[in-house]
């Protein structure tokens, strides 16, 4: 089935620390958003890309990097405040095209997506509805007990963290935004399991880090440089 690819590029990147939205930094050459959708646009499934940008980094993907814009033929929308409400702006870009069955959100911050992860959980959505990529959780994890005077440990071995591309099946992901209202979600997935749709994971590369941190930038420049 046909994929549209929505990346959600629309926030101003406070904890990076920069002067304009982290997404600009550059990443061997390329803007880090460019980087993120390249990858989806690289993938024969994916038939439209929507990216949601914010007011005021308009100037600049409608005019220094318009090129760039144009040779993934991204087509751009209007982002939100919160991340959930730029994501919607990208499903309402497509909700008129009955060519496209999925809609896969990928982080515009997340540039280092492997080819073969993509194709993993493009697969499994196609056959489940609803899958999301993950990374199995590395850490030792502590819960704290009586006001941090006691702890426990938490069995790592089921508990992963999630990453993006979050795959879905159109009219799931449109009935869990249409059930949204707000509550806080730090991820779309979780829209969907409060509406009773089962969300599959799918192992993916830890290299698929987001670019959070200025020092996230140093690790994605080693992990391209291997
Ligand atoms: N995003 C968005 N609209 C928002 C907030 C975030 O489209 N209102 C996008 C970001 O541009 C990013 C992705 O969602 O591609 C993940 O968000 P995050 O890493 O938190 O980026 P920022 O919100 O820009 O960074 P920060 O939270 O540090 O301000
Ligand atoms: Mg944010």
């Amino acid at each position: 089935g046909c994929i549209a690819a929505v990346l959600p590029a629309a926030g101003s990147g406070q904890r990076f620390g920069s002067d304009r939205n982290k997404l600009f930094a550059m990443l061997s050459g390329k803007p880090i958003w460019f980087h993120a959708a390249s990858r989806l646009a690289a993938r024969p499934e994916v038939g439209r890309i929507v990216m949601a940008i914010s007011e005021q980094d308009e100037v600049d993907f409608r005019g220094p990097f318009a090129e760039l814009v144009n040779e993934l033929r991204i087509e751009l929308v209007r982002g939100g405040d919160q991340r959930s409400d730029s994501v919607r702006a990208g499903l309402d870009a497509v909700a008129d095209d009955k060519s496209i069955e999925f809609i896969a959100i990928h982080d515009a911050a997340r540039p280092l997506v492997r080819d073969a992860d993509l194709a993993a959980v493009f697969a499994k959505a196609a056959e489940t509805g609803a899958a999301i990529l993950a990374a199995p959780i590395t850490a030792t994890l502590k819960r704290v007990l009586n006001d941090g005077n006691a702890s426990l440990t938490v069995d790592r071995s089921e508990l992963y963290s999630a990453l993006t591309p979050q795959v879905f099946r159109v009219d799931v992901l449109r009935r869990a935004y249409d059930r949204h209202r707000g509550r806080p979600a730090t991820d779309d997935a979780q829209l969907v399991e409060r509406i009773g749709h089962p969300v599959a994971l799918v192992h993916g590369s830890a290299d698929n880090i987001k670019i959070t941190h200025p020092e996230d930038l140093r690790i994605a420049e080693a992990i391209l440089a291997r």
